[in-house]
Protein backbone atom coordinates (compact mmCIF):
# COMPACT_ATOMS: atom_id res chain seq x y z
CA UNK A 1 0.00 0.00 0.00
CA UNK A 2 2.73 1.94 0.81
CA UNK A 3 4.33 1.97 -2.28
CA UNK A 4 0.90 2.31 -3.92
CA UNK A 5 1.02 6.06 -2.47
CA UNK A 6 4.40 6.52 -3.07
CA UNK A 7 4.16 5.70 -6.89
CA UNK A 8 0.65 8.22 -7.05
CA UNK A 9 2.84 10.64 -5.19
CA UNK A 10 5.53 10.74 -7.89
CA UNK A 11 2.72 10.58 -10.82
CA UNK A 12 1.42 13.63 -9.22
CA UNK A 13 4.98 15.76 -8.58
CA UNK A 14 5.58 14.75 -12.72
CA UNK A 15 2.09 15.86 -13.71
CA UNK A 16 2.71 19.37 -11.80
CA UNK A 17 6.41 19.52 -13.12
CA UNK A 18 4.96 19.30 -16.55
CA UNK A 19 2.28 22.14 -15.69
CA UNK A 20 4.47 23.70 -14.11
CA UNK A 21 6.85 23.95 -16.79
CA UNK A 22 4.63 24.96 -19.60
CA UNK A 23 3.02 27.83 -17.51
CA UNK A 24 6.41 29.33 -16.44
CA UNK A 25 8.70 28.24 -18.95
CA UNK A 26 9.57 31.70 -19.59
CA UNK A 27 11.57 31.05 -22.58
CA UNK A 28 12.73 33.87 -24.94
CA UNK A 29 10.43 32.56 -27.96
CA UNK A 30 6.86 31.67 -26.90
CA UNK A 31 7.26 27.84 -27.11
CA UNK A 32 3.91 27.18 -28.65
CA UNK A 33 2.89 23.24 -27.38
CA UNK A 34 -0.52 22.95 -26.23
CA UNK A 35 -1.28 19.55 -27.58
CA UNK A 36 -3.54 16.57 -27.26
CA UNK A 37 -4.64 13.11 -27.85
CA UNK A 38 -7.83 11.39 -28.59
CA UNK A 39 -6.82 7.96 -27.61
CA UNK A 40 -8.53 4.75 -29.19
CA UNK A 41 -7.46 1.13 -28.43
CA UNK A 42 -3.57 1.41 -29.76
CA UNK A 43 -0.94 1.29 -27.71
CA UNK A 44 1.31 4.57 -29.09
CA UNK A 45 1.61 7.88 -27.24
CA UNK A 46 3.48 10.97 -28.09
CA UNK A 47 4.86 13.43 -25.31
CA UNK A 48 6.63 16.85 -26.01
CA UNK A 49 10.37 16.88 -25.32
CA UNK A 50 10.49 19.81 -23.86
CA UNK A 51 14.37 19.49 -23.45
CA UNK A 52 14.76 19.37 -27.02
CA UNK A 53 16.54 22.14 -28.10
CA UNK A 54 17.84 22.69 -24.75
CA UNK A 55 17.94 26.61 -26.59
CA UNK A 56 15.43 27.38 -29.07
CA UNK A 57 17.09 31.22 -29.65
CA UNK A 58 18.60 29.42 -32.50
CA UNK A 59 15.54 29.63 -34.59
CA UNK A 60 16.22 32.63 -35.61
CA UNK A 61 14.68 32.13 -38.99
CA UNK A 62 11.17 30.30 -40.04
CA UNK A 63 11.70 26.37 -39.92
CA UNK A 64 11.01 24.95 -42.87
CA UNK A 65 12.07 21.60 -42.48
CA UNK A 66 13.93 18.99 -40.52
CA UNK A 67 15.93 15.80 -41.24
CA UNK A 68 17.50 13.11 -38.77
CA UNK A 69 20.50 11.29 -39.55
CA UNK A 70 19.86 8.36 -36.78
CA UNK A 71 22.76 6.87 -37.49
CA UNK A 72 24.65 9.73 -35.99
CA UNK A 73 22.44 10.84 -33.70
CA UNK A 74 21.99 14.27 -35.96
CA UNK A 75 19.38 16.72 -36.55
CA UNK A 76 19.58 19.01 -39.39
CA UNK A 77 16.68 22.09 -39.49
CA UNK A 78 16.60 24.35 -42.22
CA UNK A 79 15.04 27.85 -41.53
CA UNK A 80 14.72 30.67 -44.31
CA UNK A 81 15.53 34.71 -43.45
CA UNK A 82 18.00 36.84 -44.58
CA UNK A 83 21.12 36.97 -43.24
CA UNK A 84 20.77 34.04 -41.00
CA UNK A 85 22.30 30.62 -40.94
CA UNK A 86 20.44 28.29 -43.19
CA UNK A 87 20.90 24.94 -42.03
CA UNK A 88 20.94 24.30 -38.21
CA UNK A 89 22.63 21.24 -37.00
CA UNK A 90 21.81 19.52 -33.50
CA UNK A 91 22.37 16.20 -31.44
CA UNK A 92 19.14 14.23 -30.97
CA UNK A 93 19.64 15.11 -27.30
CA UNK A 94 19.60 18.58 -27.97
CA UNK A 95 22.55 20.39 -27.93
CA UNK A 96 23.38 22.60 -31.02
CA UNK A 97 26.66 22.04 -33.14
CA UNK A 98 27.22 24.11 -36.00
CA UNK A 99 25.57 26.30 -38.62
CA UNK A 100 25.92 26.88 -42.58
CA UNK A 101 24.01 28.74 -45.07
CA UNK A 102 26.58 27.98 -48.18
CA UNK A 103 24.65 28.04 -51.53
CA UNK A 104 21.02 27.56 -49.74
CA UNK A 105 18.52 30.13 -50.92
CA UNK A 106 15.42 29.14 -50.04
CA UNK A 107 15.23 25.66 -48.16
CA UNK A 108 11.39 23.54 -48.55
CA UNK A 109 12.55 19.70 -47.90
CA UNK A 110 15.38 17.90 -46.83
CA UNK A 111 16.29 13.99 -45.97
CA UNK A 112 19.28 12.97 -44.42
CA UNK A 113 20.83 9.52 -46.33
CA UNK A 114 23.84 8.28 -43.80
CA UNK A 115 25.64 5.06 -44.54
CA UNK A 116 29.15 4.56 -41.96
CA UNK A 117 31.33 5.89 -44.61
CA UNK A 118 28.93 8.77 -45.82
CA UNK A 119 26.74 11.54 -44.19
CA UNK A 120 24.55 13.13 -46.94
CA UNK A 121 22.46 16.26 -46.03
CA UNK A 122 19.65 16.59 -49.50
CA UNK A 123 17.79 20.44 -49.75
CA UNK A 124 15.01 21.33 -51.94
CA UNK A 125 15.60 24.50 -52.69
CA UNK A 126 12.79 26.91 -54.29
CA UNK A 127 14.79 30.05 -54.13
CA UNK A 128 14.36 32.08 -57.57
CA UNK A 129 17.92 33.47 -57.11
CA UNK A 130 21.18 31.78 -58.35
CA UNK A 131 20.85 28.15 -56.40
CA UNK A 132 17.54 28.04 -56.38
CA UNK A 133 15.14 25.35 -58.43
CA UNK A 134 17.66 22.86 -57.47
CA UNK A 135 17.84 19.49 -55.28
CA UNK A 136 21.19 19.57 -53.84
CA UNK A 137 23.41 17.44 -51.54
CA UNK A 138 25.90 18.20 -49.05
CA UNK A 139 27.87 16.62 -46.70
CA UNK A 140 27.24 17.24 -43.06
CA UNK A 141 29.63 20.74 -42.97
CA UNK A 142 28.09 22.11 -45.24
CA UNK A 143 29.85 21.45 -48.66
CA UNK A 144 27.88 21.33 -51.86
CA UNK A 145 28.67 17.85 -53.23
CA UNK A 146 26.14 17.60 -55.82
CA UNK A 147 23.84 19.57 -57.63
CA UNK A 148 20.44 18.16 -59.51
CA UNK A 149 18.26 20.73 -61.78
CA UNK A 150 19.72 23.92 -63.15
CA UNK A 151 20.44 26.16 -60.52
CA UNK A 152 18.28 29.21 -60.91
CA UNK A 153 16.45 28.39 -63.61
CA UNK A 154 12.81 26.53 -63.42
CA UNK A 155 11.29 24.72 -65.87
CA UNK A 156 9.97 21.42 -67.03
CA UNK A 157 12.83 19.89 -68.77
CA UNK A 158 13.90 16.22 -68.25
CA UNK A 159 17.42 16.86 -69.85
CA UNK A 160 18.75 17.87 -68.36
CA UNK A 161 16.12 17.64 -65.58
CA UNK A 162 14.50 20.55 -64.35
CA UNK A 163 12.77 21.47 -61.34
CA UNK A 164 9.82 24.49 -60.42
CA UNK A 165 10.14 24.97 -56.42
CA UNK A 166 10.91 21.06 -55.85
CA UNK A 167 9.13 19.91 -52.93
CA UNK A 168 10.96 17.27 -51.11
CA UNK A 169 12.94 13.99 -52.04
CA UNK A 170 13.20 10.41 -50.68
CA UNK A 171 16.84 8.67 -50.27
CA UNK A 172 16.72 5.06 -50.17
CA UNK A 173 20.00 2.47 -49.05
CA UNK A 174 20.34 1.77 -52.57
CA UNK A 175 20.78 5.87 -53.76
CA UNK A 176 17.82 5.31 -55.71
CA UNK A 177 16.37 9.19 -55.30
CA UNK A 178 12.34 9.97 -55.37
CA UNK A 179 11.47 13.97 -55.65
CA UNK A 180 8.22 15.25 -55.26
CA UNK A 181 8.46 18.60 -57.71
CA UNK A 182 6.90 20.37 -56.72
CA UNK A 183 4.86 23.31 -54.37
CA UNK A 184 3.43 24.81 -56.35
CA UNK A 185 4.77 25.90 -59.84
CA UNK A 186 4.94 24.08 -63.82
CA UNK A 187 5.85 21.11 -62.55
CA UNK A 188 3.20 18.80 -60.64
CA UNK A 189 5.27 15.57 -60.80
CA UNK A 190 7.10 12.76 -58.68
CA UNK A 191 10.50 11.72 -60.08
CA UNK A 192 12.39 8.36 -59.60
CA UNK A 193 16.37 8.81 -59.97
CA UNK A 194 18.61 6.30 -60.03
CA UNK A 195 21.93 6.31 -57.63
CA UNK A 196 23.86 7.69 -60.54
CA UNK A 197 20.87 10.12 -61.27
CA UNK A 198 19.37 8.84 -64.65
CA UNK A 199 15.74 8.94 -64.70
CA UNK A 200 14.01 5.28 -64.08
CA UNK A 201 10.68 6.52 -63.93
CA UNK A 202 8.00 9.37 -63.98
CA UNK A 203 4.67 9.90 -62.73
CA UNK A 204 2.31 12.78 -62.73
CA UNK A 205 0.57 15.88 -64.75
CA UNK A 206 -1.60 18.54 -62.98
CA UNK A 207 -4.88 17.69 -62.34
CA UNK A 208 -6.92 15.66 -59.67
CA UNK A 209 -7.36 11.93 -61.53
CA UNK A 210 -5.72 8.54 -60.50
CA UNK A 211 -1.48 9.63 -60.46
CA UNK A 212 -2.33 13.03 -61.31
CA UNK A 213 -0.86 16.15 -58.64
CA UNK A 214 -1.81 18.88 -57.32
CA UNK A 215 1.18 20.05 -55.33
CA UNK A 216 2.90 16.48 -54.83
CA UNK A 217 4.38 17.94 -51.08
CA UNK A 218 5.98 14.96 -49.38
CA UNK A 219 7.44 11.78 -50.46
CA UNK A 220 8.32 8.79 -48.26
CA UNK A 221 8.69 4.88 -49.07
CA UNK A 222 7.30 2.30 -46.47
CA UNK A 223 9.03 -1.51 -46.15
CA UNK A 224 6.66 -3.07 -48.90
CA UNK A 225 7.73 -1.51 -51.94
CA UNK A 226 5.30 1.31 -51.99
CA UNK A 227 5.50 4.87 -52.58
CA UNK A 228 3.80 7.51 -50.62
CA UNK A 229 3.12 10.92 -51.63
CA UNK A 230 1.07 13.55 -50.17
CA UNK A 231 -0.49 15.05 -52.73
CA UNK A 232 -1.66 18.52 -50.87
CA UNK A 233 -4.13 20.55 -53.09
CA UNK A 234 -6.23 16.71 -53.98
CA UNK A 235 -6.31 16.50 -49.79
CA UNK A 236 -5.12 12.91 -50.36
CA UNK A 237 -2.37 10.49 -50.08
CA UNK A 238 -1.67 8.71 -53.58
CA UNK A 239 0.74 5.56 -53.71
CA UNK A 240 2.51 4.01 -56.28
CA UNK A 241 4.72 0.68 -57.00
CA UNK A 242 8.75 1.65 -56.44
CA UNK A 243 9.76 -0.78 -59.05
CA UNK A 244 7.30 0.32 -61.68
CA UNK A 245 5.71 3.68 -61.11
CA UNK A 246 2.35 1.88 -61.06
CA UNK A 247 -0.51 3.74 -59.54
CA UNK A 248 -1.83 1.20 -56.59
CA UNK A 249 -4.40 3.83 -54.81
CA UNK A 250 -5.18 6.58 -52.72
CA UNK A 251 -6.44 7.77 -49.52
CA UNK A 252 -8.83 10.92 -49.19
CA UNK A 253 -11.22 9.80 -46.34
CA UNK A 254 -8.69 10.98 -43.52
CA UNK A 255 -8.48 14.58 -45.01
CA UNK A 256 -11.64 16.17 -45.87
CA UNK A 257 -10.52 19.34 -43.77
CA UNK A 258 -7.40 19.74 -45.23
CA UNK A 259 -4.33 17.89 -47.52
CA UNK A 260 -1.83 16.38 -46.09
CA UNK A 261 1.83 18.44 -46.10
CA UNK A 262 4.14 15.91 -45.03
CA UNK A 263 4.19 11.90 -44.98
CA UNK A 264 6.35 9.53 -43.04
CA UNK A 265 6.46 6.27 -41.05
CA UNK A 266 7.38 5.27 -38.03
CA UNK A 267 10.33 2.74 -37.45
CA UNK A 268 8.16 -0.19 -37.27
CA UNK A 269 6.32 0.71 -40.38
CA UNK A 270 2.86 0.35 -38.58
CA UNK A 271 1.86 3.94 -38.00
CA UNK A 272 2.45 6.77 -40.55
CA UNK A 273 2.33 10.22 -39.34
CA UNK A 274 1.13 13.32 -41.65
CA UNK A 275 0.71 17.00 -40.93
CA UNK A 276 -2.14 19.15 -41.44
CA UNK A 277 -0.72 22.49 -41.94
CA UNK A 278 -3.22 25.14 -41.53
CA UNK A 279 -5.54 22.89 -39.16
CA UNK A 280 -2.06 22.99 -36.83
CA UNK A 281 -2.46 19.10 -36.82
CA UNK A 282 -0.30 15.61 -36.22
CA UNK A 283 -1.99 12.67 -37.13
CA UNK A 284 -1.00 9.10 -36.70
CA UNK A 285 -2.80 6.60 -38.98
CA UNK A 286 -2.76 2.92 -39.44
CA UNK A 287 -0.58 1.60 -42.04
CA UNK A 288 -2.45 -0.85 -44.45
CA UNK A 289 -1.19 -4.60 -44.82
CA UNK A 290 1.01 -5.47 -48.12
CA UNK A 291 -1.13 -5.13 -51.28
CA UNK A 292 -3.97 -2.76 -51.89
CA UNK A 293 -4.04 -0.28 -49.24
CA UNK A 294 -7.60 0.04 -48.77
CA UNK A 295 -9.05 3.20 -46.52
CA UNK A 296 -7.18 5.76 -43.97
CA UNK A 297 -8.16 4.96 -40.64
CA UNK A 298 -6.80 7.79 -37.73
CA UNK A 299 -5.42 6.31 -34.66
CA UNK A 300 -4.76 9.42 -32.77
CA UNK A 301 -4.34 12.97 -33.31
CA UNK A 302 -2.01 15.77 -31.72
CA UNK A 303 -3.61 18.70 -32.39
CA UNK A 304 -1.10 21.74 -31.68
CA UNK A 305 -2.02 25.39 -30.60
CA UNK A 306 -3.51 27.25 -33.37
CA UNK A 307 -0.99 29.15 -36.17
CA UNK A 308 1.46 26.73 -35.10
CA UNK A 309 1.55 25.85 -38.61
CA UNK A 310 3.35 22.37 -38.70
CA UNK A 311 5.07 21.81 -42.74
CA UNK A 312 7.52 18.60 -42.86
CA UNK A 313 8.11 16.11 -39.99
CA UNK A 314 10.96 13.42 -40.00
CA UNK A 315 10.78 10.42 -37.46
CA UNK A 316 14.05 8.90 -36.13
CA UNK A 317 14.47 5.66 -37.55
CA UNK A 318 15.76 4.51 -34.50
CA UNK A 319 14.08 6.31 -31.29
CA UNK A 320 10.99 6.92 -33.34
CA UNK A 321 11.15 9.86 -32.07
CA UNK A 322 9.34 12.66 -34.26
CA UNK A 323 10.29 16.30 -35.14
CA UNK A 324 7.81 18.49 -36.64
CA UNK A 325 8.99 22.12 -38.48
CA UNK A 326 6.70 24.63 -37.77
CA UNK A 327 6.50 27.56 -39.66
CA UNK A 328 3.94 29.71 -37.73
CA UNK A 329 5.91 28.84 -34.06
CA UNK A 330 9.32 28.80 -36.38
CA UNK A 331 10.90 26.19 -34.27
CA UNK A 332 11.55 22.54 -34.14
CA UNK A 333 9.90 19.91 -31.41
CA UNK A 334 10.68 16.80 -31.06
CA UNK A 335 7.33 14.45 -29.47
CA UNK A 336 8.98 11.31 -28.04
CA UNK A 337 6.92 8.01 -28.25
CA UNK A 338 5.58 6.87 -24.79
CA UNK A 339 4.96 2.84 -25.34
CA UNK A 340 1.96 1.49 -22.92
CA UNK A 341 3.84 3.64 -20.09
CA UNK A 342 0.91 5.26 -19.24
CA UNK A 343 -0.83 4.61 -15.97
CA UNK A 344 -4.35 3.36 -16.72
CA UNK A 345 -6.06 6.23 -14.51
CA UNK A 346 -4.58 8.82 -17.03
CA UNK A 347 -6.60 7.00 -20.27
C1 LIG B 1 25.16 33.19 -43.38
O1 LIG B 1 25.13 33.07 -41.96
C2 LIG B 1 25.89 34.04 -41.28
C3 LIG B 1 25.78 33.75 -39.80
O2 LIG B 1 26.09 32.42 -39.53
C4 LIG B 1 25.35 35.42 -41.59
O3 LIG B 1 26.15 36.40 -40.96
C5 LIG B 1 25.34 35.65 -43.09
O4 LIG B 1 24.74 36.88 -43.38
C6 LIG B 1 24.56 34.53 -43.75
N1 LIG B 1 24.61 34.71 -45.21
C7 LIG B 1 23.49 34.74 -45.92
C8 LIG B 1 23.70 34.90 -47.38
O5 LIG B 1 22.38 34.61 -45.44
C1 LIG C 1 -3.93 22.13 -61.41
O1 LIG C 1 -5.21 21.56 -61.37
C2 LIG C 1 -6.03 22.07 -60.33
C3 LIG C 1 -7.34 21.30 -60.38
O2 LIG C 1 -7.09 19.94 -60.39
C4 LIG C 1 -6.21 23.56 -60.49
O3 LIG C 1 -6.96 24.06 -59.40
C5 LIG C 1 -4.85 24.24 -60.54
O4 LIG C 1 -5.00 25.62 -60.81
C6 LIG C 1 -3.98 23.63 -61.62
N1 LIG C 1 -2.64 24.19 -61.54
C7 LIG C 1 -1.93 24.50 -62.61
C8 LIG C 1 -0.54 25.01 -62.34
O5 LIG C 1 -2.33 24.38 -63.74
C1 LIG D 1 -3.36 27.58 -45.59
O1 LIG D 1 -3.95 28.86 -45.54
C2 LIG D 1 -3.35 29.83 -46.37
C3 LIG D 1 -3.97 31.18 -46.06
O2 LIG D 1 -5.35 31.08 -45.98
C4 LIG D 1 -3.49 29.41 -47.81
O3 LIG D 1 -2.87 30.33 -48.68
C5 LIG D 1 -2.85 28.04 -48.02
O4 LIG D 1 -3.06 27.58 -49.32
C6 LIG D 1 -3.42 27.04 -47.01
N1 LIG D 1 -2.64 25.81 -47.10
C7 LIG D 1 -3.21 24.61 -47.13
C8 LIG D 1 -2.30 23.46 -47.20
O5 LIG D 1 -4.43 24.45 -47.07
Amino acid sequence: MARLWLCAAGAAVFLFCLLLHSRFCGCPVSRKFAFQFSWRKEEVFYRLDLGWPKYSEYFTGVTFCVAVDSLNGLVYVAQRGDNIPKVLVFTDDGYFLRAWNYTVDTPHGMFVSSTPHEQSVWITDVGSGSYGHTVKKYNSFGDLVQVLGTPGKKGTGLNPLQFDNPAELYVEDTGDIYIVDGDGGLNNRLVKLSQDFMILWLRGENGSGPAKFNIPHSVTLDSDGRVWVADRGNKRLQVFDKDTGEWIGAWSNCFTEEGPSSVRFTPNGKYLVVTQLNLSRLSILAAPPVGSIGDCSVVSTIQLADQVLPHLLEVDRKTGAIYVAEIGAKQVQKYVPWYNHVPAFLV
